[in-house]
């Protein structure tokens, strides 16, 4: 395979090629997602959850996706390595673009934030930093605590027009794709239709450029939680389990 950019990522787009995407938080993870041939990584935030045991993705802190962001990126993947940056780690534009620098120096490919255009200056602050940016717009899971819980955005007529005029304000600014999580089927279509650059949904119906899952969700590596848009394609949970017990069985 030859190393996808960002380029790539935006042509596939432009061929009608559908994306996939995975988060992935270490070494081994990254080897195997790239050897399946995956083309765009993410190291996410949501590490909090299904690697560091938080209730939700607004404790991790710069340091941690620091850490698994070199990880990652030393399996030296084919495909384009992303990183979040965490919560209140892009508050104002010099932070943004700090923090943005450092996980760079980690080996991000590019960084991801959530918002429109409450971080407009920031994403342009990053992009004019040379650093490669991807927007999330739609249910935003650092804002989990103020939104009390995690709902489905794009019913309402401001909330749909609100997505809409974001989407297009982050593309203006440089973003070279926008995550769209939770967000109605119709309104993700609708945005993807709108845009050069390509729309990665979750949760967000079949009409997005590209798909992304949270990799323990896809393969039942994380059995507590699964989010209800997801069908777990194996069950590692279980698999471990049984192996596990069977060595245990045969110590006798
Ligand atoms: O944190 C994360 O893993 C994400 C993706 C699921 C889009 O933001």
């Amino acid at each position: 395979m030859t190393k996808i950019t960002v380029e790539t990522i935006r042509a596939m787009k432009a061929r009608g090629e559908k994306i996939a995407a995975l988060t992935a938080y270490d070494y081994p993870m990254t080897k195997l997602l790239d050897e399946a041939g995956v083309p765009l990584l993410l190291v996410g935030d949501s590490l909090g959850m299904v690697v560091l045991g938080y209730p939700d993705t607004t404790h991790v802190t710069m340091a941690e996706m620091e850490h698994h962001v070199r990880a990652a990126a030393r399996a030296k993947p084919d495909a384009l390595l992303g990183g979040d940056l965490p919560f209140q780690s892009y508050e104002t534009v010099s932070s943004a673009v700090e923090n943005a620098k450092r996980l760079v120096a980690a080996g991000a490919e590019f960084v991801k934030a959530e918002g429109g255009r409450e971080i407009l200056s920031q994403v342009q602050a990053i992009v004019a930093a040379g650093i490669s940016f991807c927007g999330h717009l739609g249910m935003l899971p650092q804002h989990v605590l103020e939104e009390g819980g995690y709902h489905i955005k794009g019913k309402k007529d401001a909330e749909h027009q609100k997505l809409l005029d974001d989407a297009k304000a982050l593309a203006d600014a440089g973003a070279f794709a926008i995550v769209l999580e939770l967000v109605t089927p119709p309104v993700a279509k609708e945005i993807s239709q709108s845009l050069l650059i390509p729309t990665i949904g979750i949760g967000s119906g079949p009409d997005c450029d590209g798909q992304i899952l949270v990799t323990h969700d896809l393969v039942g590596a994380f059995p507590w939680f699964t989010p209800r848009f997801v069908k777990p394609r194996v069950n590692c949970a279980a698999e471990i389990k049984s192996a596990v017990a069977a060595w245990k069985n045969s110590l006798g």
